[in-house]
């Protein structure tokens, strides 16, 4: 009797998580993180679960199998989401937090943090104009890391990535838990677009195509390295012009079609996982994970102190960042611009922390 009572607790602890058992105040008891599927896994935590992008990116990470434990975090509508992810048949034991009184909880332990949390665009604005709100949120949840998972490996979706990345690192350095290894901007979406518009003008399925995005991630930041694609292959210029210019403004073509009720959520989703999921495996210690990402870069891709880029990713987040490679005519002058602009954005981020 007693038995069937605790176990019924346990189960009912998902929805309610108030209602935890934790050990010595900092991170969850033993029997609350089993992974219900059998190995152990990555605990991971998504702050602003409940919104467009969380919630189908909480849906594909419940059934990403090496996550033992799904932390779904918002100021609204969490409880709704957590009970609805948690009767899938997967892996990973979900739990809700609901409001900044159970944001440390929602934290603690955590290997990985994904943070989609704030405003999207709507027709007209830029992502620079989503910054008065955003900035704030995420310098808020960072703080949270900072205090509850200062070596968690950080992935930040949440716009402008430009301003908020470098928002992330200046918080991280004031609270002296700053890696700059375990600090990414998610720029996959930039990439999965362009593979997918390529192949569209190849003729290809996109799954054979890889294309490098460096720069930002915003209008002009966005650079497509279109010298670099796997399989090689070459444009005419109005080719190249098309492509490049779909790219940067992939993001518009969908805040535009959606007419006001948001920006990119699903391909968002897709994109966000894929690079989670790229993050675990070098976790775990998978060996050539290389992914293009925002991050700090220390000057050693050009001189600004924040680029995206490829990057390998290991057991400590960024192991390596690689070099932008020969770039044409075409991408030297598209760099040129993309520096202009990144480097105001990043010292907006860096200034609205040091204000
Ligand atoms: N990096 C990229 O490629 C990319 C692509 C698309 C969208 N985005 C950005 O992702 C963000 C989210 O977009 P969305 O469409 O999911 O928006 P949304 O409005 O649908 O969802 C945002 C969620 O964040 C929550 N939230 C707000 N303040 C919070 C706080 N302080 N703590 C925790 N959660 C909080 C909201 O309650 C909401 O559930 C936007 O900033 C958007 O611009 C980034």
């Amino acid at each position: 009797m007693q038995r069937s009572a605790e176990r019924i607790a346990t189960i009912s602890a998902h929805l309610n998580p108030s209602a935890y058992q934790m050990e010595d105040g900092v991170g969850l008891s033993q029997a609350n993180c089993r992974a219900k599927g059998g190995s152990p896994g990555f605990k991971v935590a998504i702050l602003g679960a409940a919104g467009g992008i969380g919630q189908p990116l909480a849906m594909l990470m419940k059934m990403n199998p090496l996550v033992s434990v799904l932390h779904l975090y918002d100021v609204a509508n969490t409880p709704g989401v957590t009970a609805d992810i948690s009767h899938m048949d997967t892996g990973a034991v979900v739990r809700g937090f609901l409001g900044p009184q159970q944001l440390e909880d929602a934290l603690t332990g955590m290997d990985l943090v994904i943070i989609p949390a704030g405003v999207p665009r709507k027709p007209g604005m830029t992502r620079d104009d989503l910054f008065n709100i955003n900035a704030g949120i995420v310098k808020t949840l960072c703080e949270g890391i900072a205090k509850c998972c200062p070596k968690a490996i950080v992935n930040i979706i949440s716009n402008p990535v430009n301003s908020t990345v470098p928002i992330a690192a200046e918080v991280f350095k004031m609270a002296g838990t700053f890696d700059p290894r375990r600090l990414l901007g998610v720029t996959m979406l930039d990439v999965v677009r362009a593979n997918t518009f390529v192949a569209e003008v190849l003729g290809l399925d996109p799954r054979e195509v890889d294309v490098p995005v460096v720069g930002g991630h915003a209008g002009v930041t966005i650079l497509p390295l279109l010298s670099q694609i796997k399989p090689p292959c070459s444009f005419t210029p109005a080719e190249t012009e098309y492509l490049t210019s779909r790219i940067q403004n992939g993001g518009t073509e969908v805040v535009e079609a959606k007419a006001g009720a948001g920006s990119a959520t699903l391909s968002m989703a897709y994109a966000a996982v894929k690079f989670a999921d790229a993050c675990l495996h070098g976790l775990r210690g998978d060996a050539s994970i290389v992914e293009c990402a925002f991050v700090s870069s220390q000057a050693c891709v050009t001189e600004l102190p924040f680029f995206a880029s490829r990057v390998r990713l290991g057991r400590n987040g960024v192991e390596e960042i690689y070099p932008l490679g020969p770039l044409n005519e075409y991408e030297r002058s598209g760099l040129e611009k993309a520096k202009k602009e990144l480097a105001t954005s990043i010292h907006k981020g860096v200034t609205f922390v040091n204000k």
